[in-house]
């Protein structure tokens, strides 16, 4: 072992935690010019297996903080991929006692943005630089590529600016995917909203290729050619691109298509959640990512699935007519429905940029996202053009491109969802975003009852349309109208 006092500063760049995702990114730092990448890992074995397995990428092992603190030129530049919670907590505090101020500490985790934000604080008193940052991309994109969406201070930007260059992802215009997203907890909010985008884009192709497949009975081999014809225009995308690649595999044990032999309850690590709650507090109405958040945890409660089994459906049998046409319609829900869900996400960071006080620049992220992140999609390019012809929109589905694709798409839209529903097929982010597209374009909605209900039974008072002021109905009296004071 060397001893930590004697130790070359070597490095430019460290990781911390060499689990896949750790070591990945490990690796793609190394494959760029420049950069000496030192590694550390709680357990000595990951370390010497990373090291041993890959001497092209002549790392700097270290066995302990004080080695790898050692082992780092100054500013020290860390990035610490371990399991968001406890764990990341326990890495930051070693790292603070062996760094120092102006030193720069990068969880790259997928960690809850308040708990950035509190980090950040934390680590600030102490004058090291703490920047929390999104990675999207998986294994494959830590290692070839990720779209990186880093929070944190100014200054640490200019060290870490040009070493998260080097290894993001490249979109097809040559612009590296990665921006310095705002202070704080800024990047890992915008990562927490691209999963609850992923949740919803995901939610919303399974449900396609479980309409095509009972309205039509095609395979899952033959719904795969589907998505891949789909990959050539407008739904262009890696999440449609490996929706055909899972249909088509099939099951070596038993023959099948590999979907028929996956059990039906989708997993969720709670980024999802995270994104409906903070939604919820923001009062952002996210319904095509709750819908997809909410139907992973209906597939995964089995003891109400078979209860609910015995509960009636239509008595028709769901098939239809012409599937080329049918199948068109689903495409045109699909986009229709996506363009809902990317909307309302874009409209969460707007809403969590103003509440947390963050400058974000809408069309940035969209630019950061169309390569290396697993919601990368060909019309990102036209949500980055969106915002950046006006930034200050408030609704990126009525930017005139979106609004062309829904009013061409709407017909087809509503036809695929009343199929699905007299075909007793479920099909919540469908048709919730349907039933958004109404609420959002609606010129009158029912909240007006909404809110005399309100103050017929709690005083909560209402406003007018044909003049100011806030009033009250006296209702258990003469029902006569008051002036009030709005208090409730
Ligand atoms: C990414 C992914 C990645 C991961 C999430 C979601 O951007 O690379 O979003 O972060 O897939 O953990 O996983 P769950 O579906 O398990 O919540």
């Amino acid at each position: 072992m060397t001893d930590a006092s004697t130790a070359p500063a070597v490095a430019n760049i460290g990781v911390v935690g060499l689990a896949v995702m750790g070591s990945n990114l490990a690796r793609n730092l190394a494959s760029r010019e420049g950069n000496t990448v030192a590694v550390f890992n709680r357990s000595r074995d990951k370390t010497d297996l990373l090291v041993s397995e890959h001497p092209e990428a002549e790392f700097v092992p270290a066995y302990s903080y004080e080695e790898f603190a050692a082992t780092l030129a100054k500013p020290r530049t860390a990035i610490i991929m371990v399991k968001a919670g406890a764990a990341t907590d326990a890495v930051i505090t070693a790292l603070t006692e062996v760094f120092e101020p102006g030193d720069i500490i990068v969880d790259g985790g997928n960690a809850l943005f308040t708990d950035t934000i509190r980090r950040e604080k934390a680590v600030r008193e102490t004058g090291i630089n703490f920047v929390g940052a999104g990675i999207s991309g998986g294994e494959e994109g830590a290692l070839t590529g990720p779209s990186i969406m880093p929070g944190g201070p100014d200054e640490s930007w200019v060290t870490l600016g040009p070493i998260l260059r080097s290894i993001a992802a490249v979109a097809p215009d040559g612009e590296p995917c990665v921006t310095h997203v705002g202070h704080d907890g800024a990047g890992h909010f915008v990562k927490m909203v691209h999963n609850g985008i992923e949740y919803a884009d995901m939610q919303l192709i399974a449900e396609a290729y479980d309409l095509i497949r009972r309205g039509t009975g095609k395979t899952p081999a033959e719904i795969a050619d589907v998505f891949a014809e789909w990959n050539t225009g407008e739904l262009e995308s890696y999440l449609i691109e490996i929706t055909a690649e899972v249909l088509r595999q099939v099951d070596a044990a038993t023959g099948q298509p590999l979907v028929d032999v996956i059990l039906d309850q989708a997993g969720a690590k709670g980024t999802g959640a995270w994104t409906v709650q903070t939604a919820l507090s923001l009062g952002v109405p996210v319904s095509g990512i709750a819908e997809a958040t909410f139907a992973r945890s209906l597939s995964s409660r089995p003891d109400q699935r078979a209860a609910g089994a015995a509960l009636p459906g239509p008595d028709e049998e769901f098939e239809v007519a012409d599937a080329d046409a049918f199948i068109e319609d689903v495409r045109q829900a699909l986009f229709a429905s996506k363009i809902v869900a990317y909307s309302q996400g874009f409209d969460e960071i707007r809403a969590g940029a103003e509440q947390y006080g963050w400058s974000i620049d809408l069309a940035a992220i969209s630019k950061i996202w169309r390569a290396g992140c697993i919601i990368r999609a060909q019309f990102l390019n036209r949500i980055a053009d969106a915002y950046g012809e006006a930034p200050d929109q408030p609704l990126l589905m009525a930017a005139p491109y979106f609004a062309d694709a829904l009013s061409r798409g709407q017909a087809a839209w509503r036809r695929v969802v009343v199929a699905a529903a007299q075909a007793g097929i479920p099909s919540p982010a469908f048709s919730s975003s349907l039933a958004y597209y109404d609420g959002i374009r609606a010129e009158r909605l029912p909240a007006a009852l909404v809110q005399g209900q309100r103050d017929f039974f709690g005083a909560h008072t209402y406003k007018r349309i044909d003049k100011p002021g806030t009033f009250h109905t006296l209702w258990s009296g003469d029902r006569t109208e008051v002036e009030a004071e709005d208090t409730h």
